[in-house]
């Protein structure tokens, strides 16, 4: 076997790594996963308290999914698009199952981003017009339109990127002044009065659709209350828009539900871009799906758009075989029950840290907003720049103690793989509150 030290250094000398400067990239070397649980070359284990990037969904190495994946790559891996195969027909049958009433077809991707812009595509297609608005705190992928779309800083050194992208203020009700002294509900009330008026002001014949995260991501799940969605929903109909939820980090069980959007079941929607989850991360693979009406424009209207690898076999085999883990082991419940010990945890982890200024989320997708004073809200890292020390030595201790999970300015990411135990659970939150315990001393309370 080749040393780690030999595999980190091939790694950095003949491979680039995404969002950061190559010189400061100071890798890990992973041999396997199993479970919830990465594995180091030194034999170090690491709980897997994201899901890596909130895509392994059903834990790493699943037999089920295994076994599905080699016996397809025995069979057939690839044939191009124009054919059919078992696996592209039973996946998108299973789509068409587990998603929202009305959404009945997909056209199949590599991954998330290219989802949401065959989304955004499909859209303009339909409606004939031209913009779509989005959120600006969101995150929608990282090719050159989902880029735009997504309004968090990762965009800002691609600007100004594609101009027909319109971004919406935010239901962040822990800091956006619209929600000071009004409940969520009374906030997102003047939010959805205010992008209806940017609708108003952009020309609703140039709009084609509203773009919003089915549940709030790795922006830090800021997510609205159903008066949000629903009256999103109403200006999209009032305006002949459609609505497009991007699901591909918070779909599959993540939440609670099958899908984040199912936490509203009354908010139809039009469209759903999917990745992720939809086969755990083993074989790389995207969706959108799209409702009856939307399909059958398709029918008589070319689909101007298309990929290489689009229902690719194996990737589509992965995607069936990982539905069937969710559906057999029942892991859309457990993220709903396990999320209310998640939950729980870390509310009891702000009882006993100052530096918790919030704890948001539902399901086994939660994030804890660090914050230097509560009452001033000022956070640990300020938002889009280099961590500060304090925030730097609490991602390096969590990693030091064996728990691998996103940090993100002044954010820690709970996600963990829907298949965690209630022990393992605790024991991830045991490590959150030793390392918070040392992040304490920087409180300027
Ligand atoms: C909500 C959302 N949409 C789209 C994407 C892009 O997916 P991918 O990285 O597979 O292109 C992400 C990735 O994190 C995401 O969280």
């Amino acid at each position: 076997m080749i040393p780690a030290a030999e595999t980190i250094q091939k790694n950095k000398d003949f491979t680039i790594t995404s969002w950061i400067a190559q010189g400061t990239w100071n890798p890990i070397p992973i041999e396997r996963a199993e479970g919830i649980y990465i594995y180091d070359a030194n034999g170090k284990r690491y709980m897997d308290w994201s899901s890596q990037l909130v895509n392994v969904n059903i834990g790493h190495s699943h037999p089920h999914v295994v076994k599905a994946i080699q016996e397809q790559a025995a069979k057939l891996c690839y044939v191009d698009p124009s054919f059919a195969t078992e696996p592209r027909g039973r996946l998108g049958e299973l789509l068409a199952e587990v998603t929202p009433g009305g959404l009945s077809k997909a056209f199949f991707t590599n991954g998330g981003t290219d989802a949401v812009e065959n989304a955004m595509k499909m859209a303009r297609l339909y409606t004939g017009r031209q913009k779509i608005l989005t959120r600006y705190k969101s995150y929608h992928g990282a090719t050159f339109a989902s880029m735009s779309a997504g309004g968090d800083p990762r965009r800002l050194a691609n600007e100004p990127g594609v101009p027909w992208i319109v971004r919406l203020p935010d239901p962040y009700a822990y800091r956006n002044p619209v929600y000071r002294g009004r409940t969520p509900e009374e906030g997102d009330q003047v939010l959805a009065e205010m992008i209806e008026d940017i609708v108003l002001m952009e020309g609703p014949e140039n709009c084609a659709a509203i773009l919003l995260e089915g549940y709030s991501g790795s922006s830090g799940i800021m997510q609205p209350t159903e008066v949000f969605y629903t009256r999103a929903r109403e200006i999209c109909d009032k305006y002949g828009m459609l609505l497009i939820v991007d699901e591909v980090m918070s779909g599959f069980g993540r939440t609670g539900k099958w899908f984040g959007i199912d936490h509203y079941p009354d908010v139809k929607v039009d469209m759903m871009a999917l990745a992720k989850g939809i086969t755990s991360g083993y074989v790389p693979l995207g969706a959108v799906v799209v409702s009856d009406e939307v399909a059958s424009f398709f029918d008589s209207h070319v689909l101007h758009g298309g990929l290489t690898y689009s229902s690719h076999a194996l990737a589509c085999a992965a995607g069936v075989a990982t539905i069937e883990v969710y559906q057999n082991e029942n892991l859309v419940e457990r993220s709903r029950d396990l999320g209310k010990v998640l939950r729980r945890g870390l509310m009891d982890l702000a009882e006993k840290h100052p530096v918790i200024g919030d704890v948001r989320g539902v399901g086994l997708h939660h994030v804890v907003e660090l914050v230097k004073n509560r009452e001033t809200r000022e956070p640990m890292s300020p938002f889009n720049k280099p961590f500060t020390d304090p925030m730097k030595q609490t991602a390096k201790a969590l990693k030091d103690n064996g728990l691998s999970t996103m940090v993100r300015w002044n954010m820690v990411f709970s996600t963990p793989p829907l298949i965690i135990t209630e022990q393992q659970l605790n024991e991830g939150l045991q490590i959150l509150d030793h390392v918070l315990t040392d992040l304490d001393q920087y409180y300027e309370g």
